[in-house]
């Protein structure tokens, strides 16, 4: 069998690990250990992502060096990642001289072969900080839909896209001035020389998901443009050889962290070289990528065709995995449910998540949701009540009545035999095609079957004529915990490990997921885990609201203007008591929201996007403040006359204006 390398994409060394990154280093790990279970040579390597603009803004706001900013949360990540049982064989930087190597030799490959081309670009530039802006980095009024405060390339309220450039009064996101517009030469690499390639590449059979392949289709059927990979200095990266003051975009060295990565674990503690997995085009080791579906451009566009550029080998497999969403949401800091790695192991333990996540994932690209009701409902069910339970019985009973000792199988049982086995097949097969949750089910199917059968045969009363007979009831019911254990070893590895101490049977493998242990020893029943109270998730999500946004909002917060009014210009707004009397979802809009607004003369219709925080039903019946006389601005979906004023905070959360109910609709505002 070939030899297989597994990785889970780079986090940014800039803030915390979360739970919505832990769906997929979890979903990763899952995979990596079932793969080692059937007996496969694998390696996981990861790595933290060091460069790139935000990490080193974020650098000189803390009055630190990037590096240093790095060396922090690449040591938090590899705790957090330690306490979730992520168990990466090497967890490395992509600011390594490793990297650096690898960056340039790939680099100067694609160039001698012509696919690096270079002109003059326009970009936004900030006098003040003395730096060319990344479109994350400018915000201002959205052209399109006049929503104040939006990035340089996507408007949150009306989804609208275009240039930073078009943006209606742009500030630089760092010190709030006025940017310019400078020239600057760029590099760029020639994706389009690869465009025969890539639709060869991705339509060969297991390498990519039926959703991912079609994105593919349709972005080269769209047209491949040149991707610029050079930025100017300053710029925390590596240098482009044989250039002044360029750097390469972080997105170009990202990935290569990969390669270094693999680089690394080779050389210092691994029986393997760098050379097998990616640079000998005949290897025959396979390369599995897993990752998020918004970095699915990076990783199934440019990067085989990075790759192919330079002669080193491309990934056998991407596997795409969709979004994280709380209660049906996207995470937010000010809901709660922008839970870090540590908070929640703070309240719950870790491998429920591990466990709650295995019930969930499947092998689409879809959005999961963790609903905290479920959640908790969810573990108590299934492995409290049925599995956890079962090994408690078991145990228990053998423990305290019958010398920890299992007997024989009886006939009885062994017509059951043959159903433990086919949900054992059934259950591999879902793990090979990445249907965890279902493999989830097969375990069930395992542990239900078991605790009737005890049930049906109840030991505790046959224990009283025929000790032997009671023994043996419980000698069937070891032997399927056996088995659950091995099902359940890639999700729960270290519940598992507890099983087999109590079995007495070593490492189990996926071959051992049968009936052959009798006439033996077991171990001493401690208790495995708690009922989660019901309330365990609401509680997080309280501790949560409480210290993160109340940490972050001071210090991500925009400067203040430093253009001033006079009280004449501020006299020009007409503002008005309004009250809501009806609200509407928009058809197609996932930030906006259909108001009819009372001012007192008249009812107005106008749009806010605010329906990430508001319900509809909520809205009904607020006293809130309008601008009345703003000009009315056309929409995809309608027109909006006028604007209700909200406090938003630095997250992009919004908070309504309001007015105490006894305000009069149709006041004027001062
Ligand atoms: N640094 C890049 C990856 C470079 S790989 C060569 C990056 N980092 S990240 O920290 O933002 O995200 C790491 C992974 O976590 C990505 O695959 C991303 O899709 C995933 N997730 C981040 N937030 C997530 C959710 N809310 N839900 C599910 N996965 C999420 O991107
Ligand atoms: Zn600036």
């Amino acid at each position: 069998m070939s030899k297989i390398l597994v990785t889970s994409a780079l986090p940014y060394a800039n803030g915390d690990i979360h739970i919505g990154h832990l769906v997929e280093y979890i979903q990763t790990d899952i995979f990596v250990r079932f793969q080692r279970l059937i007996g496969r040579d694998v390696i996981y390597v990861c790595a933290s992502d060091a460069h790139g603009t935000p990490i080193e803004i974020n650098a000189a706001k803390k009055g630190i060096t990037p590096e240093e900013l790095v060396k922090h949360f690449h040591q938090r990540h590899k705790n957090d990642f330690a306490r979730f049982e992520v168990d990466f064989d090497e967890f490395y930087t992509t600011d390594s001289p490793e990297n650096r190597r690898h960056c340039e030799a790939i680099y100067l490959a694609a160039k001698e072969k012509g696919h690096i081309a270079s002109r003059e670009i326009e970009q936004s530039y900030c006098e003040q900080c003395g730096r060319f802006l990344p479109d994350r980095f400018i915000r201002g009024t959205c052209p399109k839909c006049g929503a104040l405060d939006q990035y340089g390339d996507v408007c949150e309220v009306c989804s609208g896209t275009y240039q930073p450039t078009d943006l209606v009064d742009p500030r630089c996101a760092i010190c709030g001035s006025q940017p310019t517009v400078r020239r600057s030469k760029h590099y760029f690499f020639r994706l389009d020389d690869f465009r025969d390639f890539l639709v060869k590449w991705a339509a060969e059979p297991g390498r990519l998901q039926e959703e991912a392949h079609a994105f593919v289709r349709s972005w080269i059927d769209q047209g491949l443009q040149d991707w610029d990979i050079s930025r100017d200095g300053p710029y925390f990266g590596f240098k482009i050889p044989g250039e002044e003051d360029k750097f390469f975009y972080v997105w170009v060295d990202a990935p290569i962290g990969y390669i270094a990565a693999t680089e690394h674990y080779c050389n210092t503690r691994g029986d393997c070289s760098v050379e097998e997995y990616w640079i000998h085009s005949n290897s025959d080791a396979e390369i599995h990528h897993f990752i998020g579906k918004d970095i699915a451009y990076f990783h199934i566009l440019f990067w085989p065709a990075m790759l192919r550029a330079a002669d080193y080998r491309t990934p056998t497999a991407v596997h795409v995995h969709g979004f994280l969403t709380v209660d049906g949401r996207k995470m937010s800091k000010s809901r709660g449910t922008f839970i870090t790695a540590r908070q929640f192991a703070e309240f719950i333990p870790p491998w429920c998540l591990r466990y709650y996540y295995a019930t969930k994932l499947g092998n689409s690209i879809d959005d999961l949701d963790l609903n905290a009701d479920e959640f908790v409902t969810r573990i108590n069910a299934e492995l409290v009540n049925n599995i956890t339970n079962l090994v408690s019985r078991t145990f228990g009973f053998l423990n305290k009545r019958l010398d920890s000792r299992i007997g024989a199988i009886p006939d009885d049982a062994r017509e059951l035999i043959p159903e433990v086995l086919a949900a054992v097949d059934r259950a591999r097969a879902h793990y090979l095609d990445f249907r965890f949750g279902q493999a989830t089910r097969e375990v069930l199917v395992i542990t239900d079957l078991a605790n009737n059968y005890i049930q049906q045969s109840q030991p505790w009363s046959a224990i009283k004529a025929d000790p032997e007979r009671a023994r043996d009831i419980l000698t069937f019911a070891v032997n399927c915990i056996k088995v659950a254990a091995v099902l359940l070893k890639p999700i729960l590895p270290s519940y598992s490990r507890r099983l087999e101490e109590l079995l007495g049977c070593g490492d189990l493998m996926w071959c051992d997921a049968v009936f052959n242990l009798e006439r033996s020893e077991i171990g001493l029943f401690e208790k495995l885990m708690d009922r989660l109270e019901p309330g365990a998730f609401d509680k997080l999500i309280e501790a949560s609201r409480g210290s993160l946004a109340a940490l972050q909002a001071v210090s991500e917060l925009p400067p203040f203007s430093t253009e001033e009014i006079t009280i004449e210009e501020f006299a020009k707004m007409d503002l008005r008591v309004g009250k809501i009397v009806a609200a509407h979802d928009v058809e197609g809009a996932d930030k906006l929201l259909k108001l009819e607004v009372d001012l007192g003369h008249e009812v107005r219709t106008i749009f806010a996007g605010i329906k990430k925080t508001y319900s509809p039903e909520q809205l009904l019946g607020r006293t809130v403040a309008v601008i009345a006389n703003l000009k009315p601005r056309k929409m995809k979906f309608g027109t909006s006359h006028g604007m209700v004023l909200a406090g938003v905070g630095p997250d992009g959360s919004v908070t309504l204006c309001e007015l105490a109910p006894t305000a009069q609709p149709g006041s004027q505002i001062r």
